[in-house]
């Protein structure tokens, strides 16, 4: 048998190992990212290993599971009950939940709130113990309730929960992006870092029942391949979301272990955190009525009917490639829907530049929007109101039809309660 060799090289990037040095990984192409360590037998058989040390591992006949001890609220309620809503019914003991959004939307907010409302562990990485005690006191919460661990460690997360003789409910680790293992190489926020520690984040929280919510930052380009990554690891996966400038906040839930996908929360964000809100006080129509470039739709978001309005500018374009930008909708979709416009109502907007923006902050993702972003488009670049106290709703095809879309019953309840009228439109042809 070959002998094993002493050292192996691993990428601080993607955890590949190599048994040779080169410059470049070629697991993940980055340069200079190998790093030489001491060969403890390989991955999987360390952790094969250290299986046996603790012996094998039971087979479990359900029947004889002690029901006693599991039947001890296996799901918990956050006390915020928007929260326990979009998680199916509360919090489940022992569960991960990745809890992600982009910087300063207020997931270090939420999570403090939440912490404050059950009691829990709090594993600072990012801010210092007196600066969270600064924003308990913001938030009127008791400080009772919190037990802050400062640190960036899983190594230390790990001893202090088997020290500790409290058994916490729930630890929140913000963010995993500052998190390292001693278990991997890698600075804080490489991939192998963001992989490593979680995997032992999950082993905790399963093996001592605590439920774990992990903070994961994304940013708004795209560059969410750190946490995505995550995704598969944990048994449930949030997202918080929201324009910063505004005050609403979405969470919602992308993969649900114990729940379906499709509730989302809303919240507004105010001097003393985040304030739960119900449907009827979401209005995202400007106050001062319309006018050209604006339509009021009804979107259909988590099972929940909201007003917004869509606001477009067309503008004549001095680019050599007009330019495009969406807020609040997909951009490619945004791209096709001033395709569509285009060719269906004859409209010269290759010569354009064209913005369009959901007011209020929020994302769209209900394709029901299409309708009223085309007329807005239209509105805008003919500089004449849509019909004033009108609703428009539908997804359109690439020929320009307008097809019905689910909840129609809801959206003309929400828009007559409002005191608007939904307008019957089958082809964009009509908004020329
Ligand atoms: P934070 O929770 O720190 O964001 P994240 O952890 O997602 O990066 O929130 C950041 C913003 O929220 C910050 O700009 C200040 C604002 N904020 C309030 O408006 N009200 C509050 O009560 C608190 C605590 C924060
Ligand atoms: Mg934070």
């Amino acid at each position: 048998m070959a002998k094993q060799k002493e050292t192996i090289f691993v990428c601080s990037n993607c955890g590949n190992e190599f048994f040779k040095w080169s410059g470049n990984c070629s697991g993940c192409g980055e340069w200079n990212s190998l790093r030489e360590v001491k060969n403890l037998g390989g991955g999987k058989n360390k952790r094969g290993r250290r299986q046996t040390k603790k012996g094998l591992t039971e087979v479990v006949n359900l029947a004889k599971l002690n029901l006693d001890k599991s039947k001890n609220d296996v799901i918990f309620s956050s006390n915020i009950p928007e929260f326990d809503r979009v998680l199916g019914k509360g919090i489940v003991r022992g569960s991960v939940v990745l809890f992600s959004g982009e910087p300063g939307v207020g997931k270090s907010t939420l999570l403090t709130q939440l912490v404050g409302k059950i009691g829990g562990l709090y594993v600072a990485g990012e801010e210092s113990v007196a600066q969270i005690r600064l924003r308990v006191k913001r938030l009127a919460l008791d400080e009772k309730n919190f037990d802050i661990l400062a640190t960036n460690s899983i190594e230390e997360i790990e001893e202090t929960l088997a020290r500790v003789k409290n058994v916490y409910k729930i630890m929140v680790v913000d963010s995993i992006q500052v998190m390292v293992t001693s278990d991997v190489v890698g600075v804080p926020g490489a991939m192998s870092q963001l992989r490593g520690s979680t995997f032992k984040l999950v082993e905790m929280a399963k093996k001592l029942g605590v439920a774990i919510f992990i903070v994961g930052h994304v940013t708004k380009e795209g560059n969410i391949a750190g946490p995505k990554l995550l995704e598969h690891m944990v048994d449930t996966v949030m997202y918080f979301e929201g324009e910063k400038r505004g005050n609403l906040r979405i969470l919602r839930v992308n993969k649900n272990r114990f729940g379906s996908t499709d509730e989302v929360g809303v919240f507004s964000m105010g001097e003393k955190g985040l304030r739960q809100i119900r449907s009827d006080e979401i209005n995202l129509v400007s106050k001062e009525g319309g006018g050209p470039g604006q339509v009021v739709t009804v979107v259909i978001e988590g099972g929940r009917p909201m007003m917004v309005e869509v606001q477009a500018l067309v503008t004549e374009s001095y680019a050599t490639i007009p330019r495009r930008g969406f807020v609040g909708i997909d951009h490619n979709r945004g791209q096709m829907l001033v395709a569509i416009a285009q060719k269906g109502l004859n409209l010269p907007l290759y010569k354009c530049d064209v913005f369009v923006s959901v007011m209020g902050g929020i994302r769209v993702t209900d394709t029901g929007v299409d309708l009223a972003v085309i007329g807005a488009i239209v509105s805008s670049y003919k500089n004449k109101e849509i019909e004033k106290g009108s609703v428009l709703v539908g997804e359109v095809s690439l020929v320009g039809e307008v097809r019905q879309v689910s909840g129609m019953e809801k959206r003309e309840k929400e828009a007559k309660g409002l005191g608007r009228k939904m307008l019957a439109i089958k082809n964009i042809r009509e908004l020329g």
